[in-house]
């Protein structure tokens, strides 16, 4: 139940380009091979600042799993679904919201950051301030460890660290909690019992992480042990009540090394991008028309490539004797500029063949996708019904 989880989710805003390709979806696909994953597209939360389109968050989303797919995101590794399929984030979010100050979703950079970058709409709303508390029941929802998120997301990961600590703090007290912790240490059996007192001694005396983060293992590694039990051995590690919810850590996604066309990053606000599965002759295109070192006005002119956003792009997809000859044929003007960027589109052609072959099997059997999505939101919905169960009888919301 506890074993260690990742989760990440999407935003569909649009289809992604290669910046995401390198940034995100690479570690994705790392990930799927090391963890369980579950990897969902955050439709409500497109429906935060779109609320008044929210037709495009219809079209987005298909786009966006294909994209997904396309990549290499393999759904017989990892679990992919749509948060809206699975109610009951939203259940945990109100129930979450019941606890949660005011103060402390008004204090989260991204609230008033957001509003001001996009303000031609109006987000003084309840559920865009509301963004951080329904990602937190995201991520509280599959007891995840693991977030792989960007750096802006990182105070939305910090936030549901202290609403999981605070819930486990209101709702995780029960009476008798010593007595029954002791009773449960017992049930691990004499060795392990002793392993976990004496963890847990280290951890609480002398604060040694190290000791608590083995003690979560040898706890994930035990079978047999109830929900309850298991509850309140995590809780009674740390303190005086049952861990209900746990706290996740965010695992930071490198910011991606892709440039956009222009050498600014690669976005789609500022119109520099080369999307997932685009048509080829507009990739060549795109490259070709490419700005190169302004100083490198005619082909005898010399040029520098740290001045070039070619040679950026020859960072991420040349090897080294590329890179050498692109040093050395600029630098002297040995090569044109059209030369150079040959063996760039070659590269990012060769990056999305697979691509597109995934891309294509998906798109001509759409049933493909609703079988991939139904599975994965099935499997989604029956982990956030567990948690569920957990909370509402932890809240005394078990009543009939
Ligand atoms: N807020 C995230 C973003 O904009 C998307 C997201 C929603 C998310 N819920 C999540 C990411 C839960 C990780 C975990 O990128
Ligand atoms: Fe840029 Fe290559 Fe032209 Fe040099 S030769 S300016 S690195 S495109």
């Amino acid at each position: 139940m506890y074993a260690e989880k990742v989760l990440s989710g999407m935003r569909p805003t649009g289809r992604l380009h290669l910046g995401h390709y390198h940034g995100v979806l690479k570690n994705w696909i790392k990930l799927q091979h090391e963890y369980p994953c579950l990897f969902f597209v955050a439709d409500w939360h497109a429906l935060t600042t779109a609320y008044d389109e929210p037709e495009t968050i219809a079209e987005s989303t298909q786009g966006l799993i294909i994209d997904w797919l396309a990549a290499g995101v393999d759904p017989s590794l990892a679990t992919l679904f749509i948060q809206s399929k699975v109610p009951e984030h939203a259940e945990l979010h109100l129930l979450l919201s019941m606890s949660t100050p005011l103060g402390w979703l008004e204090r989260v950079p991204t609230y008033k950051d957001q509003q001001e970058k996009l303000s031609h709409k109006d987000l003084s709303t309840y559920g865009f301030l509301g963004y951080p508390l329904l990602m937190s029941a995201d991520i509280l929802i599959y007891r995840a460890d693991k977030v792989p998120v960007g750096d802006d997301q990182l105070p939305h990961v910090e936030f549901t660290r202290e609403l999981a600590r605070r819930f486990n703090h209101l709702y995780g007290k029960e009476p008798g909690f010593e007595d029954k912790a002791r009773e449960a240490v017992k049930k691990l059996g004499s060795k392990r019992a002793r392993l976990y007192e004496e963890l847990r001694n280290r951890y609480q005396e002398k604060g040694e992480e190290t000791a608590l983060e083995q003690a979560h293992v040898l706890l994930n590694e035990t079978q047999n042990l109830s929900i309850g039990d298991r509850e309140r051995l995590f809780g009674y590690l740390e303190g005086g009540g049952k861990m209900i919810l746990v706290e996740p850590d965010a695992l930071l996604t490198e910011s991606s090394r892709m440039p956009g066309l222009d050498g600014q990053k690669m976005s789609k606000s500022y119109g520099n991008t080369i999307a997932l599965r685009e048509d080829e002759e507009s990739i060549r295109k795109k490259i070709r028309t490419m700005q190169t070192d302004p100083q490198r006005v005619r082909r005898t002119d010399p040029g520098e490539p740290e001045k070039c956003p070619v040679w950026q792009f020859h960072l991420v997809y040349s090897g080294e004797d590329v890179k050498q000859w692109v040093q050395k044929g600029c630098r002297s003007a040995g090569i044109g500029c059209i030369e150079c960027k040959q063996p760039v589109i070659d590269a990012v052609l060769k990056e999305q063949e697979p691509m597109r072959e995934r891309a294509r099997m998906y798109e001509e059997d759409p049933q493909l996708v609703k079988n991939i999505i139904a599975d994965g939101c099935e499997k989604a919905r029956k982990l956030a019904q567990e948690t569920m169960r957990d909370v509402r009888e932890a809240m005394g919301l078990d009543y009939t």
